[in-house]
């Protein structure tokens, strides 16, 4: 799916409508990987879709702890920035990037090349684009439990009539 979010609001009514429709994370493992420029819009969807999740207060990027972790209505959620990261894969298994993705609850993951993930194996792949004043965003997925999801977020964006939607 490809939408156009023409400003900050619309790319947070996407990030809620990822919130929306995100299966119960206590008897499953989801990842959500976050591509794009800096600058893009990720941290705003990642931060959107954790308000989502009832979470309150400050939502920190995780430039520089590289994760934050968060208790939400859905479930554990970690919020990962890989952009710091120096050692590749190695040292995102030092992050503990295995165990989290073992154990129920969602993983945002935030430029996940840096960490070596290949987007297709998340459940489901967000790439953002500058787009003049905008953005572009596609969604994939690539597993049942991201199609499912996708399925989701796009029934919520038509049915809030959220003016981003360009299937
Ligand atoms: N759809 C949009 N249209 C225009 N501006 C946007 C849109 N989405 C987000 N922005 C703006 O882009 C700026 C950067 O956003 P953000 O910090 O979320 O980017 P990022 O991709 O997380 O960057 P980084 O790679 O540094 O982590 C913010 O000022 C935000 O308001
Ligand atoms: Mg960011």
């Amino acid at each position: 799916m490809e939408l156009s979010p023409a400003n900050e609001a619309a790319m947070q009514d996407i990030g809620t409508a990822l919130a929306s429709a995100l299966p119960d994370l206590r008897q499953r493992n989801l990842l959500l990987t976050l591509a794009g420029e800096l600058g893009a819009g990720k941290t705003t969807l990642a931060r959107a879709l954790l308000r989502a999740l009832g979470v309150t207060g400050t939502i920190r990027s995780p430039t520089f702890t590289l994760v934050e972790p968060y208790e939400t209505t859905a479930g554990p959620v970690h919020h990962l920035d890989l952009y710091r990261l120096a050692g590749g894969a190695a040292e995102l298994e030092a992050l503990g990037f295995r165990d989290y993705r073992g154990a129920p609850g969602l993983l945002i993951v935030e430029w996940p090349e840096r960490g070596g993930l290949d987007p297709d194996a998340s459940d489901l792949a967000v790439q953002i684009e500058y787009a003049g004043p905008g953005r572009r965003v596609q969604l994939s997925a690539a597993t049942e439990l991201g199609r499912d999801w996708l399925a989701g977020v796009t029934a919520h964006l038509l049915r809030h009539q959220v003016d981003v939607v360009s299937i």
